[in-house]
């Protein structure tokens, strides 16, 4: 049981001053209290006898653990831990912001369990202890309480609301798929998206929360799409997110759509940085390099089409159903190499390009009809894989070693690909690097990514009021 102590608690005191302290008669912690309104004490009783304590200060909005101590018979019972739950539990309460600590750096155990508690090292005390030096370490509350963002996605033909808890465990995710509505059209008709968005919206939204057993009132913060993409579907994403925000009193989080990309990663294993990303997409095609959560630095990008729209082209001239990516990647698998096509943009920058391709693709297969030929769909679904194969991972093995970055991450529908993931699997491994790709599911366009890239943007602080627009064409900052 753990009380916190008060002027009446004379026999605890009296406790704590013998068992911890070494003190039979001086009445200095009562002493403390009385004069000093700061001071607090967290007793763990056991059978009535104090075996642990947890004294700390709070000052305003910070709080400091002045003294914190189990007695030997008592540890590695979680007694340490049990104490700084109540203390957490305090300082969320009286909305604490940081909470600091001192402890001596050979105190190894003690400061694992800060760790465990997001208590990070701020600075070192030479000589602190007599000796030993002392270690500074400070925890920041917002990071501390579980926070539970709801993400919102609509930026093209997917309606999708998703719960992730602290960017990194998925409560539950719903996607409501068009691509049947546009497989008719052989590709996306933006004002029949976004129609199908405004009917689905509500409903995808109540399917989420009921998967995750969850109300509005038990969200954090609400992440949503505000670009890029089609405005019309865009729109119906963010007003709902600030009509959500605006009802339950919730932090509104703008999310660029590339950013949820790549923390699709941060859903299978927490991003490690530096690393690059290469994003790719139907709209995107372009290598970023990522210092630390939130910070994206644009090596290069497609200076035409993005490698999707490409594939996607390139299904329709060979005459497979809307999106042809996935189906160019089955088709590869069962081809050879044998028709010739150019590597386009094969030079020393990270930019890439993919209309020259496209429009080689195109001649053959017009030539080729011309001629009274017959294409062999698999063989050129092959061949025209293997050159983007190519050019994908000669400029993306070229950023890693001139940054000398070993963490890689693939972002983006492209990212689905098999032979893409295959060949980045076996440079990687060879060149000693770590690589990460999303899971197939959650390559292609859905709100779990901007759930968990909000939380990032939420820690910091990337907060937006109501006045928030969806813009189609925007740059990843
Ligand atoms: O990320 P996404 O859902 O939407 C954008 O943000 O653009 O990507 C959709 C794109 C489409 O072009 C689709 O053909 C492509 O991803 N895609 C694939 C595969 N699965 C989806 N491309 C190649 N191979 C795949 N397995
Ligand atoms: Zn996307």
């Amino acid at each position: 049981m753990i009380v916190e102590l008060n002027a009446n608690c004379e026999k605890y005191i009296l406790q704590l001053e013998r068992k911890f302290f070494n003190i039979f008669t001086v009445n200095s912690i009562k002493d403390d209290f009385l004069n000093n309104p700061y001071t607090h004490y967290l007793i763990y009783l056991n059978d009535n006898d104090v075996v642990g304590f947890l004294n700390y200060y709070d000052i305003y909005d910070r709080m400091e653990i002045v003294n914190f101590n189990v007695l030997n018979a008592f540890q590695n019972k979680h007694i340490g831990s049990s104490l700084l739950d109540k203390l957490f539990e305090i300082a969320n309460n009286k909305k604490i912001k940081n909470i600091t600590l001192e402890v001596r750096i050979d105190n190894k155990k003690a400061i694992h369990l800060y760790h465990k508690y997001g208590f990070k090292e701020v600075s070192i005390r030479k000589n602190y202890y007599q000796g030993v030096d002392g270690l500074l370490m400070e925890c920041e509350m917002i990071k501390m309480k579980d926070v539970y963002v709801l993400g919102i996605e609509s930026s093209c033909d997917e309606t999708s609301f998703s719960i992730v808890k602290n960017g990194v465990d998925e409560i539950a995710t719903v996607i409501s798929s068009q691509i049947d509505i546009h497989k008719k059209y052989g590709g996306v008709v933006p004002e029949i998206a976004s129609r199908a968005h405004i009917k689905n919206v509500t409903f995808v939204l109540e399917e989420c929360l009921n998967k995750a057993n969850m109300k509005m009132e038990d969200i954090t913060a609400i992440a949503v799409t505000y670009g890029p993409g089609l405005i019309g579907s865009l729109l119906v994403g963010v007003e709902a997110a600030k009509t959500l925000s605006f009802l339950y009193n919730k932090p509104l989080i703008p999310v660029h759509h590339i950013s949820g990309h790549i923390y699709a990663n941060n859903l299978i294993k927490r991003l490690e940085f530096p690393l690059i990303a290469l994003v790719i997409s139907g709209g995107h095609t372009e290598l970023i390099l990522m210092d630390k959560d939130y910070s994206f630095k644009k090596l290069g990008g497609t200076l035409d089409d993005a490698v999707g729209e490409c594939y996607d082209k390139v299904g329709r001239v060979i005459g497979v159903e809307y999106p042809g990516g996935p189906v160019i990647d089955k088709l590869a698998k069962l081809g050879s190499d044998t028709y010739n096509l150019p590597i386009p943009l094969n030079d020393d920058t990270y930019n890439f390009s993919f209309s020259g391709l496209k429009s080689a693709v195109i001649n053959l297969v017009h030539n080729e009809e011309q001629r009274g030929k017959t294409i062999n769909k698999e063989d050129l679904a092959c061949s025209f894989q293997n050159v983007v194969i190519d050019i994908l991972t000669k400029k993306t093995m070229k950023a890693l070693k001139e940054y000398n970055i070993n963490n890689l991450i693939l972002a983006g529908g492209v990212a689905a690909n098999n032979g893409i993931r295959n060949k980045f699997k076996e440079l990687c491994e060879e060149n000693n690097i770590n690589y990460t790709f999303p899971s197939i599911k959650y390559s292609t366009d859905n709100a779990a990514m901007i759930a968990a890239s909000g939380y990032y943007a939420y820690l910091d602080n990337r907060i937006s009021d109501l006045t928030i627009n969806a813009i189609s064409s925007v740059e990843l900052k």
